[in-house]
């Protein structure tokens, strides 16, 4: 094959042959391929979709173009959870520790943050002396460990390289929002990753890259039959990012909602979603009779998580940074909170510096965007709807633009909608 003739097979909408595919992913790893032509056949792939066998032959040439991990060596079954990315979505925090303590091992690759979604990294970062980066020894070696059994880290160099590269180019193409690439993106990371079960959390509404139910819906069935003919145990929930999850977007923040929660406590959605994820994974896992429910009261989930901490270096009793500015966004008449856009309130965190502008720029761990009421609460004129934080006072600006238009105060409730919009596999 040579690159021209693969780019003009799919802009001509046919189907991508198996050679061509795993040759065009090998020469772009390698760097035989040139930006400018994976870019060409990106858009193509965008524009014209492939086929669920094209998909999975996608999907295996990423895979190939690293190494797989291995944890068979673990004792207890193993179980991942993804989510496709929204706003104020912590989830991980909790679940990783409270599936631990149910009796799971569970390797969670993470990752930093993407535009104005948020980083699992990014957020554990703002805890002192926590490393991202782990050997597969260490991973290893705190995943066996019964009093630990859970850890958050970096993807190695070697998993999927391919998909790095071309997550990259993805990202300055305008070609991210492609249900085949996203598919194989992040299925290519978790079968390569060796884990025996995953359970997917497909985002869909304003704050995520579905924006409809059905896009959601065949992002999550594409991804389980990708899982389930590789011999991972792969189920998705379907599930609401048209709110933000929570009363917390930021670093610290968040870190400090998902201590909230597996001391017992935060937010409702929170609470809900982490144990309907942590009863799939369980059951995913094979382990029956355990309620994770039970782990958040007894405290075990919460004991999981400072070993968890403390295996990867950091300091699980050090205070939190705190931003040096706030905001405050308050109401202008008594009323319903109607509305909170999970775009809106994910560019007012981002521009005041929970993420990134460029590659490789440092985040502020103490910044972001504190909601004070959900849809369906009462205001009353005067009363604050949001707490900005941040270091830099000049970014408030850019932050209260990007919230004007992104949430509503009326006089009647909206109506009640689900957090969990469906469930495939
Ligand atoms: N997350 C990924 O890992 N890849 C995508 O393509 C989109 C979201």
């Amino acid at each position: 094959p040579d690159a021209v003739s693969v780019i003009a097979t799919k802009r001509d909408g046919h189907t991508l042959s198996s050679d061509q595919i795993s040759w065009m992913v090998d020469a772009y790893t390698r760097g035989d391929v040139a930006d400018e032509q994976m870019s060409a056949l990106t858009m193509a792939i965008l524009l014209r979709g492939m086929t669920r066998v094209e998909i999975r032959e996608w999907t295996d040439a990423m895979i190939a173009s690293g190494s797989r991990m291995d944890f068979s060596s673990i004792s207890r079954p193993t179980v991942d959870k993804h989510s496709t990315g929204g706003i104020g979505d912590k989830i991980t925090l909790p679940l990783a520790p409270l599936v631990a303590a149910c009796g799971a091992a569970v390797p969670q690759l993470s990752g930093r943050g993407l535009g104005y979604t948020g980083g699992t990294l990014d957020k554990l970062e703002s805890i002192p002396g926590w490393r991202a980066d782990l050997t597969a020894d260490e991973m290893t070696r705190l995943l066996d460990d019964p009093a630990v059994g859970a850890v958050i880290c970096a993807a190695g160099a070697d998993l999927a390289p391919a998909d790095k590269k071309l997550y990259a180019l993805r990202d300055v193409t305008g070609t991210v929002e492609s249900i085949p690439m996203i598919a194989a993106s992040i299925m290519s990371k978790k079968i390569a990753e060796g884990t025996g079960a995953l359970v997917l959390d497909v985002k869909c509404g304003s704050g995520a890259f579905m924006k409809s139910l059905d896009q959601a819906r065949e992002l999550a069935a594409t991804m389980v039959e990708l899982g389930t003919d590789s011999g991972v145990d792969t189920v998705a929930l379907v599930t609401d990012m048209s709110t933000p999850l929570g009363l917390t977007a930021g670093n610290a923040l968040e870190v400090q909602e998902s201590l909230d929660v597996l001391a017992g406590g935060g937010p409702a959605d929170v609470v809900e979603l982490t144990l309907a994820l942590a009863r799939e994974m369980v059951a995913a896992a094979g382990l029956d009779g355990v309620d994770p429910a039970d782990k958040l009261r007894d405290g075990t989930a919460m004991d999981r998580w400072r070993s968890m901490i403390a295996g990867q270096g950091g300091d699980p009793a050090a205070p939190l940074p705190v931003a040096r500015h706030t905001h405050d966004v308050v109401a202008d008449r008594d009323g319903v909170v109607t509305r909170v856009d999970a775009m809106a309130v994910g560019i007012a965190a981002w521009r005041l510096g929970a993420g990134r502008e460029r590659q490789g720029q440092q985040v502020q761990a103490g910044a972001g965007v504190r909601m004070h009421v959900r849809p369906g609460e009462r205001v009353s004129a005067g009363s604050p709807v949001f707490t900005l934080h941040t270091d830099t006072p000049e970014r408030f600006d850019g932050a209260l633009e990007a919230l004007t238009d992104g949430w509503a105060v009326g006089d009647d409730a909206p109506a009640a909608s689900p957090l969990i919009l469906d469930r495939i596999g």
